[in-house]
């Protein structure tokens, strides 16, 4: 059966330092976690924080990187950057990407397709805006996007990657979708690699909930058939919430 996967996307906070301080304090209140644990702290943060967790159970990730192998892309980071720090994952396509960076599905196909060419897993980013959710648009505009971002990949390819489902209205607002609503989203997803990718890739790609997802709504989500994680903001950044939702 597929394994959960519990990650945390720490954004734009904390600074290498602070970053080692979180990540020792949670090693300890995660070391028996029967899922599989990410943290994706800030770029700068990854050489401190890799080294802080060597030897736990906890896994690297990045927020974002760039699709071109290396050159004139100032500001950006290659995949094979990552490698070398032991990055295991990576998040692509966030929204807030997507919204104030103008990464887009096409953006993001490349980049998923680069991950995977070098050996990183990809946590795929999908979700519907509230007007979307409202005009009963979300699950053609969702499957869209996933159909969009992994074009091109083999079945084989697609069953290694993480999809993070996260409803943009729930992305640190304290709205969460119910569970019902979050399992029924991720189920046609699931149905959309399905179509696409076949059955076999369709039962083994993780798929997580994202938005809002805190320790005391992670048992409830997390006890719904389709739901085989989550992506956690918020709450990722206090030792005690990330531990609480990891063994959700
Ligand atoms: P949140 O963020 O948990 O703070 O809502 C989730 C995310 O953006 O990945």
């Amino acid at each position: 059966m597929r394994k959960a996967i519990i990650a945390g996307n720490w954004k734009m906070n904390m600074t290498p330092s602070q970053g080692v301080d979180l990540a020792t304090a949670l090693m300890p209140l995660v070391a028996d976690a029967a899922c599989d644990v990410v943290i994706c702290p800030p770029f700068v943060d990854l050489v401190a924080v890799g080294e802080a967790i060597k030897g736990s159970n906890i896994h690297l990730g990045a927020q974002n990187m760039h699709f071109a192998e290396k050159g004139a892309y100032t500001g950006e980071i290659s995949a094979d950057m990552l490698k070398e720090l032991r990055v295991e994952y990576v998040i692509i396509g966030h929204s807030e990407r997507r919204q104030y960076f103008a990464e887009t599905d096409e953006t993001v196909n490349k980049k998923v397709t680069v991950a995977l060419d070098k050996g990183l897993i990809p946590i795929m980013c999908c979700g519907e805006t509230l007007e979307q959710r409202e005009a009963g648009i979300t699950n053609d505009f969702v499957s869209g996007q996933v159909e969009k971002g992994l074009s091109g990949l083999s079945a084989e390819q697609v069953e290694n990657v993480v999809i993070a489902y996260e409803p943009i209205w729930a992305i640190g607002t304290g709205k969460t979708a119910t569970k019902e609503e979050a399992n029924a989203t991720i189920g046609v997803i699931r149905k959309t690699i399905a179509k696409l990718f076949g059955e076999k890739a369709a039962a083994q790609v993780r798929i997580q909930y994202g938005g809002s997802m805190n320790a005391k709504n992670a048992t409830e989500l997390m006890s719904m058939e389709e739901i085989d994680g989550g992506l956690i903001g918020g709450a990722a950044l206090k030792p005690e919430d990330f531990a609480k939702v990891v063994k959700f």
